[in-house]
């Protein structure tokens, strides 16, 4: 690979970092710093907590690769790893709720130093395996775009007089439906309809929730909330021949 083609990689990649871990901060949009904290069962996590918890991925497997790399809060490692057993051990999962300390701010700041850091270090260039983490954090930045999403649904669920649902939510119906819960109701059931259609025509026979974590939307014209959250099932459909190319050619139609 030249050179040049080098360089358009690496720049490709510093957009993508940007514009995925932009889309985590676009979702939390409307939510206070109490919303952000509730956990409200053991399996859910609060959004402050997934916040925290992606940033501390690339300060621990990117930055952390440079022995002369130093983490401003040491002790929070305890609190943000999560399952990577074989890097230290790990707050409870169900305990997740308990960590009013560090702040939503100081959570918002970790996130702002450790994105810097990356994109400096993007910027003066990575070897491949740290191209390869990146790469994987941001995967995993958005398995956790989908956890938060339905974690604070849940939660607010869970409110008696569901308060911010209504209004945090509104942006994920289309904008003919905005403000008017009943039709958006209504529209989110028949996409649930077709989703669980679309899982039974696949031969899928327990039907998963994380609605991004399949192919629906290039399958099936659903359109995705927000716009762009499946960017890479076109090349896993392709290559498990699930899907005719020509279909693929437009998935910004279905994308809506
Ligand atoms: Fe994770």
């Amino acid at each position: 690979m030249s050179l040049s083609d080098l360089a358009v990689r690496a720049a490709s990649l510093a957009q993508r970092f940007q514009r995925i871990r932009s889309r985590t901060l676009g979702l939390c949009v409307g939510f206070s710093a109490e919303d952000m904290m509730v956990q409200s069962m053991p399996d859910a996590s609060p959004a402050k907590w997934h916040l925290a918890h992606t940033t501390w991925f690339f300060e621990q497997f990117l930055l952390g690769r440079d022995p002369a790399w130093r983490p401003r809060h040491p002790e929070w490692h305890y609190l943000f790893n999560s399952y990577y057993q074989t890097v230290g051990p790990m707050h409870a999962r169900p305990r997740r709720g308990l960590l009013s300390r560090p702040s939503l701010d100081e959570v918002l700041d970790y996130r702002r130093r450790i994105e810097e850091a990356v994109a400096a270090r993007l910027h003066a260039g990575l070897d491949e395996a740290g191209e390869a983490i990146v790469e994987l954090g941001l995967q995993h930045e958005q398995q956790h775009q989908e956890l938060l999403l339905t974690d604070i649904q849940h939660a607010l669920w869970c409110h008696p007089l569901h308060p911010a649902y209504d209004e945090a939510f509104d942006g994920f119906a289309p904008a003919a439906l905005r403000g008017n819960p009943k039709a958006r109701q209504e529209w989110a059931v028949q996409h649930l309809k077709w989703a669980a259609s679309a899982s039974k025509n696949l031969g899928i026979k327990a039907h998963a929730t994380f609605s991004g974590s399949l192919a629906w939307p290039f399958i099936y014209p659903f359109p995705q909330r927000p716009a762009g959250l499946v960017t890479t099932a076109p090349d896993w459909l392709r290559a498990v021949g699930r899907i005719p190319d020509p279909f693929l050619a437009k998935p910004a139609a279905a994308a809506g």
